[in-house]
């Protein structure tokens, strides 16, 4: 379809908002951001430059922005996760149509009232599921779709969470409470595999979700002894596996999170900066005795009402970082992790005198798109704007699309995966 240029406005210039608002650099053609709202004032001037916005647009809050009724084809809204309630609500009432990060909320009666909304002033929202688009997951569905497979019996999923990616956002990082941000760990990262499990299986609906999980290797009983508060001065910082000069000096796994709270660009903080840093910050502190009660493993049972069993199981602090999926179908199966790009379909064959299976190899790595600035999440950072641009132009063709209605399912299993730990016992959705 010929796409016409869209305008976005850009509401809380972090990281991810960034990430999305960044494709208007990659495809000029499609996309403009001409506003930014940031209350933090660094961070708006950076988005402002990068993305040509005049002084007039940039905006410190989203009263502001919507008191000035500027036109433009939809919001990006990538604030925390416990924005996100009031300035969603904010802009769909404004009936501006809506890309808005996962989680949605984390709770049913704030979602539910979202939903409420956006259908009472006729906007649109998606929401940024971006593993739907990736090439790995979208071509999976469309085999499943195609019925190849046949009626899904089991589907087993797991996230591996790499260790400085765990350590950074859920031991010392701005995700490692529920209280501080609102969002448990099944909710914040594994929202995403809840939404997969779905969407893939959306022939029929989920009925019944039971839950285990705790915080077991990231509590202060598990220190070394002699562990002090901070890492810096601790007998065991060249040896831990957890040390904060390692993963946020050496390794530096991820600085537009650690050093976000020093407020200066990232490029200009020396290595000195940041060690003198980590004798303060939360990221210097012991990975055992950090504060946070985020859960470091979990495992969630799905039950759909044509009896289709679905189990998933997340742990924070792997070797080695992946998603992997093994779906089992009445007349085949398709087993594969999205970090190999490719899938295995398996088909009974039963042809002539045969008792035997075949096995197709899908590659999709070619699908995915190469901009470096978009290899995040297997291809679907980048994947999730192409489709938004033409779905909020009238094309309905892409089996992907994460609208609010699509993404509510997934949300209530995550909320009755965490009541099913609270009560210990099996929910009915
Ligand atoms: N889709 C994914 O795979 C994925 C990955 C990581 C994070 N997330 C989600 O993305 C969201 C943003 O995460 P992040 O790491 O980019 O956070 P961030 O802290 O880097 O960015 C959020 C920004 O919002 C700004 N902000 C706060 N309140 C605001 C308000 N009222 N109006 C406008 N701006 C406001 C903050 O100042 C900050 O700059 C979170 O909800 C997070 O859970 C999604």
């Amino acid at each position: 379809m010929q796409v016409r240029k869209m305008t976005a406005v850009l509401v809380g210039a972090g990281n991810r908002g960034c990430v999305y608002s960044d494709y208007s650099l990659c495809a000029p053609d499609e996309l403009s951001i001409v506003a930014v709202v940031e209350p933090n004032e660094l961070r708006r001037n950076e988005a402002g430059e990068r993305y040509s916005i005049p002084e007039n647009m940039r905006f410190e809050t989203l009263d502001e922005f919507l008191a000035s009724k500027i036109d433009c084809d939809f919001v990006i809204n990538a604030t925390m996760d416990e924005w996100h309630y009031e300035t969603a609500k904010k802009i769909m009432e404004a009936k501006y149509d809506m890309l808005l990060e996962k989680p949605i909320v984390n709770n049913e009666k704030e979602l539910l009232d979202l939903q409420r909304t956006a259908k009472e002033n006729g906007v649109k929202v998606n929401v940024c599921h971006v593993l739907r688009y990736t090439p790995f997951y979208k071509t999976l569905k469309t085999i499943l779709d195609s019925g190849d497979i046949g009626t899904i019996m089991t589907m087993e999923m797991n996230e591996h969470v790499g260790i400085a990616h765990f350590i950074d956002s859920f031991v010392r990082g701005k995700w490692n409470s529920v209280a501080r941000c609102g969002s448990g760990f099944l909710l914040q990262k594994s929202c995403h595999d809840m939404d997969l499990i779905c969407w893939l299986n959306n022939a029929t609906k989920p009925i019944r979700v039971t839950s285990l999980g705790s915080r077991s290797q990231f509590i202060k009983a598990n220190a070394p002894q002699g562990a002090t508060k901070y890492c810096y001065d601790c007998p065991h910082n060249q040896t831990c596996l957890y040390s904060a000069q390692k993963i946020h000096v050496d390794v530096d796994s991820m600085p537009f999170q650690t050093w976000a709270h020093m407020n200066k660009p990232l490029d200009s903080i020396t290595r000195e900066e940041k060690l003198e840093d980590l004798k303060t910050s939360p990221y210097g502190l012991c990975a055992y005795d950090s504060g946070g009660d985020i859960n470091d493993r979990q495992i969630v049972s799905v039950e759909f009402e044509n009896g289709s069993a679905c189990t998933f199981t997340m742990v924070g602090g792997a070797c080695k970082a992946g998603r992997a999926i093994h779906i089992v179908g009445t007349k085949g199966e398709i087993e594969g992790n999205i970090e190999h790009s490719k899938f295995t379909v398996r088909r009974f064959d039963r042809s002539g005198d045969k008792f035997d299976f075949d096995e197709e190899e899908i590659d999709v790595s070619k699908s995915i798109h190469e901009s470096t600035n978009y290899g995040g999440h297997g291809g679907g950072d980048y994947a999730i704007m192409y489709e938004l641009v033409r779905y909020l132009q009238g094309d309905n063709s892409s089996i992907s699309i994460t609208k609010l209605d699509d993404s509510i399912n997934s949300h209530l299993v995550v909320y009755a995966a965490e009541k099913s730990i609270q009560e210990r016992k099996t929910i009915d959705l």
